[in-house]
C-alpha cells in the first residue's frame, strides 16, 4: 500500500468520525432527542407553542418575563393584540415530591397517570382549574384563558411586557393586609380552596386592587392537609405584614374567622 493510499484512508476515517459526531449532536429537526433547548424548552413544548399559534390562541411570542426553576413565564400577544402571559411548566426540572402532596388527597384528582411529564401536565391543568373556579366565583385572580400540555395561557397583568408589582415589590398599607385576608376568606368560602402558597410573591398590587396568582398548589377543602396549608398561608402573610410594621390580627383569630 502506498503512502498516498494510507493518507486517503486515514482522512476518510476522520471524516466518518466527524460525520457521526455531527449526527449525534443534531437531529434533522434541530433537536437533540429528549433534550432541552438552551436548557429550557424541550421539543414537545416548542411544538405545543407552535400549536397554540396555529390554533390562534397566541398570535406571536414576545420575550421571557421570568425564568424560574420550574416554570418560565412568557409575554405573548393574542389575535386582538392583547397581552398574554404564558406559563410554561418545565418538564426537565419538575419537582415531583414537592407537587405530589398537593395532588394526592384532593378529591378532584383521584386518578393520576404515572410519569413526570404527566404530572407536569396535570399540574398545569390543576392551576387552570383553580383559576377558572376562582374567576367564576368573582375572586380577583388572573383570568385563565387556555391550558394544553404544560402551557397555561392567562391574561397579562402589567404593561408593555412588564408584570405588575407583587406585594413584595410594592409600598403597602393596612388596607392591603385586610384585602389579603379577604382573599384567603373568599378562596375558602366561595371557591372552597386553600391556596397552599399564599404569599407576598404571588399577589399583584394593581390600581384595581390585589390580584392573586400562582394557584397550582391550591387544594380542595377536603384535602386531608387543607387545614395545615391554610394555617401556613395565614402565618406567612401575617409575618410579611408584621415585617413591614403593620398591625395584624393574631393568626389563630384569622383562622377562626376564615373557617367559621
Ligand atoms: N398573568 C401574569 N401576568 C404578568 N406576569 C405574570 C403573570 N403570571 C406570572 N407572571 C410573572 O411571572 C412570575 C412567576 O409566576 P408564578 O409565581 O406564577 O410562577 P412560579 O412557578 O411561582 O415561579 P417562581 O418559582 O419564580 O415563583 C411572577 O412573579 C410574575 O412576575
Ligand atoms: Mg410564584
Amino acid at each position: 500500500m502506498s503512502f498516498d493510499n494510507l493518507n486517503e484512508e486515514f482522512e476518510s476515517k476522520i471524516q466518518n468520525k466527524l460525520d457521526q459526531k455531527l449526527k449525534r449532536r443534531k437531529l434533522f429537526d434541530g433537536f437533540k432527542k429528549n433534550k432541552v433547548v438552551n436548557e429550557v424548552l424541550d421539543k414537545l413544548t416548542v411544538m405545543e407553542l407552535y400549536n397554540l399559534i396555529k390554533s390562534n390562541v397566541v398570535f406571536y411570542m414576545n420575550g421571557i418575563v421570568k425564568a424560574g426553576k420550574e416554570s418560565v413565564v412568557f409575554w405573548a400577544k393574542g389575535e386582538n393584540d392583547e397581552d398574554l402571559a404564558l406559563k410554561v411548566y418545565l418538564v426537565s426540572t419538575s419537582n415531583f415530591k414537592k407537587r405530589i402532596q398537593y395532588i394526592v388527597g384532593d378529591p378532584r384528582f383521584s386518578r393520576i397517570k404515572k410519569g413526570t411529564k404527566n404530572l407536569v401536565y396535570l399540574w398545569a391543568q390543576k392551576e387552570f382549574r383553580n383559576l377558572s373556579l376562582c374567576y367564576k366565583k368573582g375572586i380577583p385572580v388572573v383570568k385563565p384563558l387556555h391550558v394544553s400540555k404544560n402551557i397555561l395561557v392567562m391574561e397579562f397583568i402589567g404593561e408593555g411586557g412588564t408584570p405588575a408589582k407583587t406585594l413584595l415589590e410594592s409600598h403597602i398599607d393596612q388596607h392591603d393586609y385586610e384585602s389579603s385576608i379577604s382573599l384567603i376568606k373568599m378562596l375558602y368560602n366561595k371557591a372552597k380552596l386553600v391556596h397552599g402558597d399564599f404569599s407576598e410573591y404571588n399577589i399583584f398590587k394593581t390600581d384595581k386592587g390585589l390580584i392573586l396568582f400562582d394557584l397550582g398548589s391550591a387544594v380542595d377543602l377536603n384535602h386531608p392537609n387543607s387545614n395545615d396549608f391554610l394555617k401556613r398561608d395565614i402565618n406567612n402573610i401575617t409575618n410579611f405584614f408584621v415585617k413591614r410594621g403593620l398591625t395584624v390580627e393574631h393568626p389563630s383569630d384569622v383562622l377562626r374567622k376564615v373557617t367559621k
